[in-house]
């Protein structure tokens, strides 16, 4: 009953999840957009610093970036924040859910440290709290002054060091997780703790008719342009559970270095071109990123066949998988924490091992983070045999023995 209460708080939460972050991404790619879109009104209006006329759905829309006149407050105004709130009241107790409430499985992995699960705990919220915190002191610092560089490459040096250190201590799956919750939280925190401010301020000002803070405004734009660099690198992190290509790569801390560089880079891209400034050589960058992800995660870089030695039996093959994969990977599986098979993967017999041979190279030869935190105890002499019979051409020869 419990496992079905927690399995439908998942999806509620996942669902609202992607729906507020699809509203915030949604607003925030259109406002960066609109604001490199206005121009001057022909003739020039002294109260309108730029217009844009607009075409959705059905009808025309003029859409005009304001002066107000001092206590001339329109009523009502529609705030853009209720998205970014939701996003994190969604977001942070998914991450709970699925890597704090499930004993470790999905958060540490042997092989890649001997940290438990309830340090790997504090690990996690705790970079949540400090990232912010150094974050917000370093754009506050005078490293921020002017244009900002010197705090823009110590920015950039901290997340690949955070992406670093984090793949050495928890497993790959909760690393990536952990630095977009990271990146997520921070995009959050610019919107409430700077942005929202702010606005605040705007508001006031034009009730009271007296001049806005500018470094207020000019703060809470810089922050808006921080959050659309990593909005497209954020948006792999959260999606990176379904790619264990990437985080269970040996090197997956180089892979995510190079994905946010892809990501940050094609934004780099649009918005450089949004303001008429084109700067489309960040396109090689970006392409010589690609072709690094594709190459570190094919055959020719991480192996998975095998050849010489005998010729492998079937048989020597299922007693391999009946021994390390089927107390998860079965219509009725006998593991503690996986009382159904995951991903509804089983591997009960021979044809249905037959059938996954690809993804179990990958998996369990290539990548090697099948089984799942190495729980079962697989062999390296026993990801050989796998290899071998899968370079063999994974015959089922001898499976009627087998069975
Ligand atoms: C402790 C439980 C456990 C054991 C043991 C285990 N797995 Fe898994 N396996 C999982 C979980 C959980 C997933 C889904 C999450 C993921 O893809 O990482 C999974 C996913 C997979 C997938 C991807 C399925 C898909 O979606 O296509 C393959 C392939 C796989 N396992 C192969 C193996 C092989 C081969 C073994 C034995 C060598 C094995 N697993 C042992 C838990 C386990």
């Amino acid at each position: 009953m419990t496992t079905l209460l927690l399995e439908w708080l998942n999806i509620g939460l996942r669902w609202t999840h992607l729906i507020a972050g699809i509203g915030w991404i949604g607003t925030s790619l259109y406002f960066m957009w609109l604001d490199a879109a206005l121009q001057k009104p022909d003739p020039p209006r002294d109260d309108v610093q730029g217009q844009a006329w607009l075409l959705h759905s059905g009808g025309f829309y003029l859409v005009e970036r304001r002066t107000l006149p001092p206590g001339a407050l329109p009523s009502p105004i529609h705030w853009f924040k209720w998205e970014a709130a939701m996003t994190f009241l969604t977001g942070f107790p998914l991450l709970v859910l699925v890597y704090y409430l499930t004993g470790g499985v999905y958060l540490v992995d042997p092989n890649v440290s001997s940290i438990t699960p309830g340090a790997a705990v504090l690990v996690g919220i705790g970079l949540l709290i400090v990232s912010w915190v150094v974050y917000d002191l370093l754009w506050t610092s005078p490293l921020a002054a002017g244009r900002g560089r010197a705090a823009t490459i110590v920015s950039w040096a901290l997340l690949f060091a955070v992406v670093y250190a984090l793949t050495r201590v928890l497993s790959g799956r909760a690393a990536y997780i952990h630095v977009g919750a990271m990146l997520g939280t921070i995009m959050v925190a610019n919107v409430w703790m700077r942005i929202v401010p702010a606005q605040r301020d705007l508001i006031a000002a034009a009730e009271a008719g007296r001049t806005p803070d500018y470094t207020l405004s000019t703060r809470a734009k810089q922050r808006s342009t921080h959050n659309s660099y990593v909005t497209f690198p954020v948006i792999f992190m959260m999606l990176s559970n379904h790619y264990p290509t990437t985080y269970g790569h040996p090197w997956n801390w180089l892979i995510l270095w190079l994905l946010i560089v892809v990501g940050a880079g094609v934004r780099h891209v649009m918005l450089a071109r949004e303001k008429g400034k084109p700067a489309d050589w960040w396109l090689v960058p970006v392409t010589v990123a690609i072709v690094g992800v594709v190459y570190l995660t094919s055959p020719a870089w991480l192996g998975g066949g095998m050849r010489g030695g005998d010729r492998v039996a079937f048989a020597a093959v299922k007693a391999v998988v009946d021994r390390r994969c089927v107390s998860c990977h079965s219509a009725a599986p006998s593991d503690d924490v996986f009382r159904a098979a995951p991903n509804g993967v089983t591997f009960d017999t021979p044809e249905s091992i037959r059938a996954h041979a690809d993804t179990i190279r990958t998996r369990a030869v290539m990548l090697r983070n099948m089984p799942l935190g190495n729980k079962t105890g697989m062999t390296d002499a026993e990801r050989d045999l796998l290899a071998r019979w899968l370079t063999q051409g994974a015959t089922l020869d001898g499976a009627a023995r087998a069975r």
